[in-house]
C-alpha cells in the first residue's frame, strides 16, 4: 500500500494578489472540474487512462519492463530513445534529474530534424553497442520515422541477426504502422493503452522502460505517483495540492498574469520544466487562449532573466520547484587571503546552503518585485517524490484546462505545421494542400529582407 509523500505546495507567497477565501471561493468551480474529470464527462474523457497511473501500468507488465531493461543492459552500453513530444520527454525528464553518473548512458533521436545532431549521434554510434527503444503511439510522426530508418540500418549493419533483438516497439496495443512493422519484424512490444495521450504518459512504458534502463527505480517513481493519486482524488480544495495549483494559476490568469515561469535551482531539473511545458502548453494553449509555459534555471538566469522577472512586465507568476534535502555536501574551503570575502562561510556551509539562501532571497525579492509565487518542494531529489510531482502536475492539468474552459485532452494544433511540411515535400495525398502551401510560402517568402 502506498503511503503519503511528503511533497509540499507552499502558496504564502501568492498574497497579496490572491488572498487565501478568493482561493477557497473557487471550491465550487473545482468541485465541478473534479467531478467532470473522475466520472469521465468532460472533453477529452476517452483519454483518462494515466488518471490511475496502477491500472495503466500493471505488477505483470512492470515486471517485464524491468527484465526487458536488465536484458538490455546486459547486451548494450547504450539505448537510444526515438521519439518526440510526449513520446520521450517524461523519461528523459526522470533520467536526466535521478539516473546515477556512470550508469548506462541514454540518448535521443527523433525529437529534431537536425541533420547536424543526426550525423553526430550517427558517428558516435558507429562503434557502440546500442539498443532502440521506438516510442510513437501513431507510429505515423516523421521526426521519429525518419530517425528509425536511420538507426535501424545503423543497427542492422552492425548487429546482423541480433538487431532485431535490440529494438523494442512502444506503440498502440492494436493500431498503427509501428504495430504493424513490430508484428512484421518480430520485435519485442510494449503498449501505449489507447486512453493515454502522449504527454500524460510518462507512467505507462513510454517512460518507464527507458527510465529502467537508465538504473533508476521504476517502481519507486511509479508508487509515488500511485501515493499521489490517492492523495489527490479529494474534492476538497484545502486538501488537494494539484486543485490549489490548478486553481491558483487560473485566479492569476484572470488577473492578468499570463505567463508563468516554472523556476528551479538545480541544473538536474531542466528537463522537468521542459516536460511541464510540454504538459501545460499543449494542454491549454486553445481557442486564444491560455498561460504561457517558460522555464528558468536558477541562479544561472538570474544573471540574465533576473532583471526582466524583478522589473519588468508584471504579467508572469512563478512556480518554483526545490529540493530540501539530500544534496552533497559539498563545503565551501577557506582561503588565507579571503580576497572574495567569503572565509565567513568558510567550512560552515555547502554550495546547498548557499543555494539555498539563493532561492529564498529569489522568492522573497521576486514577490518584492510584484511577482507572485507557489513553491513546490520535494524532500530530495528521488524516484518517489518525482513521481509525486508528476502525476500531481499531469492532474493538475486536467482541472486546470477544465477550468480554463478547453480540452485538456487533444491537440489540433499541432497538425498545422505538419499539412504545410507534407505538402511542401509533395508528399502523396498532399496534392491538394501543396499547391496552395507552396504559393503562401512563395506570396511572402524573400520579399522583405536585409542581409548582413
Ligand atoms: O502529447 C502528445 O500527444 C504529443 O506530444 C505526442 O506524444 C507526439 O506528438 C508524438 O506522437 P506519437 O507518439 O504519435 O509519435
Amino acid at each position: 500500500m502506498a503511503g503519503q509523500v511528503p511533497v509540499s505546495l507552499e502558496y504564502s507567497y501568492l498574497l497579496p494578489d490572491v488572498e487565501p477565501e478568493e482561493l477557497a471561493s473557487w471550491q465550487p468551480a473545482v468541485t465541478l472540474m473534479h467531478e467532470r474529470l473522475e466520472g469521465g464527462t468532460g472533453p477529452g474523457s476517452a483519454f483518462l487512462g494515466w488518471l490511475d497511473p496502477a491500472a495503466i501500468m500493471p505488477a505483470e507488465q512492470l515486471a517485464a519492463i524491468q527484465a526487458t531493461a536488465a536484458r538490455l543492459r546486459e547486451a548494450t552500453e547504450v539505448m537510444v530513445v526515438v521519439g518526440i513530444g510526449g513520446s520521450y520527454l517524461g523519461a528523459r525528464a526522470v533520467i536526466e534529474a535521478l539516473a546515477a553518473p556512470g550508469g548506462p548512458t541514454v540518448l535521443y533521436a527523433g525529437q529534431t530534424l537536425s541533420a547536424e545532431y543526426t550525423d553526430w549521434l550517427l558517428t558516435y554510434l558507429k562503434d557502440k553497442r546500442f539498443c532502440i527503444n521506438v516510442v510513437s503511439k501513431s507510429g505515423t510522426t516523421t521526426e521519429p520515422a525518419v530517425a528509425f530508418r536511420l538507426l535501424r540500418d545503423l543497427l542492422r549493419r552492425q548487429a546482423g541477426a541480433e538487431a532485431n533483438e535490440r529494438i523494442i516497439a512502444t506503440t498502440d496495443p492494436d493500431r498503427g504502422a509501428l504495430r504493424g512493422v513490430a508484428t512484421k519484424e518480430g520485435y519485442q512490444t510494449f503498449p501505449i493503452p489507447a486512453n493515454v495521450g502522449g504527454r500524460y504518459s510518462v507512467f505507462t512504458a513510454v517512460g518507464l522502460l527507458p527510465i529502467a534502463y537508465a538504473g533508476v527505480d521504476a517502481a519507486a517513481l511509479l508508487d509515488g505517483a500511485t501515493a499521489c493519486a490517492a492523495a489527490c482524488r479529494t474534492p476538497d480544495l484545502a486538501k488537494n495540492p494539484a486543485y490549489v495549483y490548478a486553481a491558483a494559476r487560473n485566479l492569476l490568469y484572470r488577473k492578468g498574469k499570463s505567463i508563468e515561469l516554472l523556476a528551479t535551482f538545480e541544473p538536474r531539473l531542466h528537463y522537468l520544466a521542459e516536460w511541464w511545458k510540454q504538459l501545460y502548453g499543449e494542454s491549454e494553449g486553445k481557442r486564444q487562449m491560455g498561460i504561457f509555459p517558460a522555464s528558468v534555471e536558477f541562479t544561472t538566469d538570474l544573471h540574465s532573466m533576473g532583471q526582466w522577472i524583478q522589473e519588468g512586465r508584471r504579467d508572469i507568476f512563478e512556480t518554483f520547484v526545490t529540493i530540501a534535502g539530500g544534496q552533497p555536501a559539498v563545503m565551501i574551503p577557506g582561503d588565507p587571503d579571503d580576497a572574495d570575502g567569503l572565509n565567513f562561510l568558510a567550512g560552515k556551509k555547502s554550495v546547498d546552503d548557499v543555494n539555498r539562501r539563493a532561492c529564498a532571497g529569489t522568492i522573497l525579492a521576486h514577490r518584492q518585485g510584484g511577482v507572485p509565487s507557489m513553491t513546490i518542494t520535494l524532500p530530495a531529489l528521488a524516484p518517489r517524490p518525482l513521481g509525486a510531482l508528476l502525476y500531481c502536475f499531469e492532474k493538475a492539468c486536467g482541472v486546470s484546462g477544465y477550468l480554463l474552459g478547453v480540452n485538456p485532452f487533444d491537440q489540433p494544433g499541432v497538425e498545422q505545421y505538419k499539412t504545410n511540411m507534407f505538402a511542401l515535400m509533395h508528399k502523396p495525398g498532399f496534392e491538394t494542400e501543396s499547391a496552395a502551401v507552396l504559393a503562401a510560402v512563395q506570396e511572402r517568402q524573400g520579399k522583405h529582407v536585409v542581409t548582413f
